[in-house]
């Protein structure tokens, strides 16, 4: 009785042995039949009560074995099978076939125009100088002759850091001009493009973050003329040879005289007249010479140096080179919109 079921294990085990699935069906079918919860070899562990006590380790052995066997051929044929799968997959890939194009991103106009303003400053020898965004209240507001309770820093509402009530997040790049003044000695010729805040009501028109270029030069001897020519020469490069520039008496704390720079815009349609409110002019910027008491209070002797500086907004900049109509398509990344200012390679 007990050496029959032994037969039936060892009968098995070469069935499993000499058995030859050749595809991934017949393998499956391999695997229910000895493997699968209704396998072969399952009904034989019930007989194990059948076998007399002392030949039961090696019944048991027996049943392992045949276990065993299946397992590892079940996972040498899948091997084997799904290599061959694998390269028959291979061999249909047609290797000379074109790659799938994927779409390289554009440059922001944003940057584009910066680079472009800072490429047209760096050919009179100005030097691209970048510092923080979060910015003290110092650098930002009192060294630029702005002190706590100026009626002007209500000019520009001001994002102040939560528990450090003396930093905040710098409202202008003019905060550049005092980090370079009390860290460098004139002459000064210096650039600084970058972002700067402000806590406004989002609108076409404005937006609570935005970009700007500051331009400062201190030197013995700089006058209001060397401004205006500069800025004339900003104009032409960047609006055309023809562009036409004017200047308004305005007021800023850190510049005295200040400025306003309008450039001619036009009034060909409909989008020019009411973005110049019927004018034809543009304001681009705000400059002047820099005021003696900023000068004094970065430690540089306003007896012997002048200086100039402007700051320009760069989003206004790019509005009216590419006339678009609302500031906020600058923030919005809409593909749709910023792909158009870029060859696009796709
Ligand atoms: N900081 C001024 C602003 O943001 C612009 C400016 C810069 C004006 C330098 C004069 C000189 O409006």
């Amino acid at each position: 009785m007990a050496s029959d079921i032994f037969g039936q294990v060892q009968d098995l085990i070469q069935e499993i042995k000499s058995a030859t699935p050749a595809n991934q069906e017949e393998l499956e079918r391999f695997r229910i039949m000895y493997l699968g919860s209704k396998n072969k070899i399952k009904p034989l562990f019930g007989q194990m009560r059948n076998v007399p006590n002392e030949q039961k380790r090696d019944f048991g052995q027996a049943l392992n074995e045949a276990k065993n066997v299946a397992e590892e051929k079940y996972e040498a044929l899948k091997a084997q099978l799904d290599a061959a799968a694998f390269e028959d997959a291979a061999a249909e890939i047609d290797l000379t076939a074109p790659g799938e194009p994927f779409r390289l991103g554009t440059r922001h106009p944003v940057s584009i125009v910066m680079d472009e303003v800072i490429d047209i400053f760096s050919r009179i020898g100005f030097a691209v100088a970048e510092e923080r965004e979060i910015e003290d209240d110092w650098h930002n507001f009192t060294a630029m002759n702005t002190p706590e309770d100026h009626p002007a820093r209500d000019m520009q509402d001001t994002f102040y850091i939560k528990g450090f009530p003396n930093m905040l997040l710098r409202t202008h790049t003019s905060s550049v001009q005092s980090r370079v003044m009390t860290t460098q000695k004139p002459p000064i010729r210096i650039i600084a493009p970058g972002r700067v805040y402000r806590n406004e009501t989002i609108s076409a028109r404005s937006h609570c973050q935005f970009h700007q270029v500051e331009g400062l030069y201190v030197d013995e001897g700089v006058s209001f003329a060397d401004l205006k020519q500069t800025l004339l020469y900003f104009a032409r490069e960047m609006y055309g040879k023809d562009a036409r520039i004017r200047l308004r008496p305005s007021y800023f704390p850190f510049t005295e005289p200040s400025a306003e720079v309008d450039v001619y815009y036009g009034l060909a349609d409909e989008h020019a007249y009411r973005m110049t409110k019927g004018t034809g002019w543009l304001e681009i910027m705000g400059c002047g010479m820099v005021d003696p008491a900023v000068l004094q209070n970065c430690g540089i002797d306003s007896e012997k140096y002048t200086g100039f500086a402007f700051g320009m907004g760069i989003e206004r900049q790019a509005i009216i080179k590419y006339r678009v109509h609302d500031i906020r398509m600058f923030f919005e990344n809409d593909v749709r919109f910023l792909r158009q200012f870029n060859k696009v390679v796709s």
